[in-house]
């Protein structure tokens, strides 16, 4: 499924992903930057390879995704994955193409809406998600939102020649008796 449009602050907007939109994120896929600390290398790269997976999201129960946009143009992808309906848990996960933008808090409000969406309109219970514990940008991102570690998977990841622990995370919503959520104002 694709997630409807939601207005952010300094810009920022998470939207419906377009057929387009699929075609750039697979091409940043293959940029260094944004798969430093994540993502396949390989893939299928044919033109109707774009346009299955384009129609795969749409389809799947199981996911909601967007594109992310910063100041009306796309510039990355967020999105909750393996929804349990019934445990109300999934994953997720969050890339910014455009390396040239990073830094700006484009993926902190990005998390922040998308997090917002799981509890006020999905109802969830949980959301979790593994990150390269080299990747400080996006702990940082998820952490602000309430995320915190649940463990830590040693020498999870394999990428140019070295291993990498994974930090795996958590959020709840807020006054879940499963743990505390700290609003990004506050800190965190
Ligand atoms: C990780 C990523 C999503 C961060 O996006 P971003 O828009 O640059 O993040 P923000 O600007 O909201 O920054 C979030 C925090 O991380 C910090 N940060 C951002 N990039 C960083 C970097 N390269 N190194 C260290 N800290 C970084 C920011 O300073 C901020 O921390 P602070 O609030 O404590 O100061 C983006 O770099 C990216 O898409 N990378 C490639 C794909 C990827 O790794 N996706 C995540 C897979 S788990």
């Amino acid at each position: 499924m694709f997630g409807p449009r939601l207005d952010g602050k300094n810009g920022v907007t998470l939207r419906a992903p377009t057929l387009d939109d699929a075609k750039i994120f697979v091409r940043w896929m293959l940029e260094p930057e944004t798969t430093r600390f994540w993502g396949g290398r390989t893939a299928d790269f044919r033109d109707e390879a774009f346009a299955e997976r384009h129609k795969k999201n749409a389809d799947d129960p199981t996911r909601v995704i967007w594109s992310i946009a910063y100041e009306d143009e796309t510039v990355g992808f967020a999105g909750l994955f393996d929804i349990d309906w019934v445990a109300r848990d999934c994953e997720s996960g969050i890339f910014i193409g455009r390396a040239d933008l990073y830094g700006r808090g484009i993926a902190t409000e990005a998390v922040r809406l998308r997090t917002e969406f799981a509890w006020r309109e999905m109802r969830l219970h949980r959301v979790h998600n593994w990150i390269s514990l080299r990747n400080r940008g996006s702990r940082r991102a998820n952490e602000k939102s309430g995320y915190r570690q649940m463990g830590l998977l040693k020498r999870y990841g394999f990428r140019s020649g070295q291993w990498y622990d994974d930090w795996l995370g958590e959020v709840f919503p807020p006054g879940s008796p499963a743990g505390t959520f700290v609003p990004p104002s506050k800190g965190g």
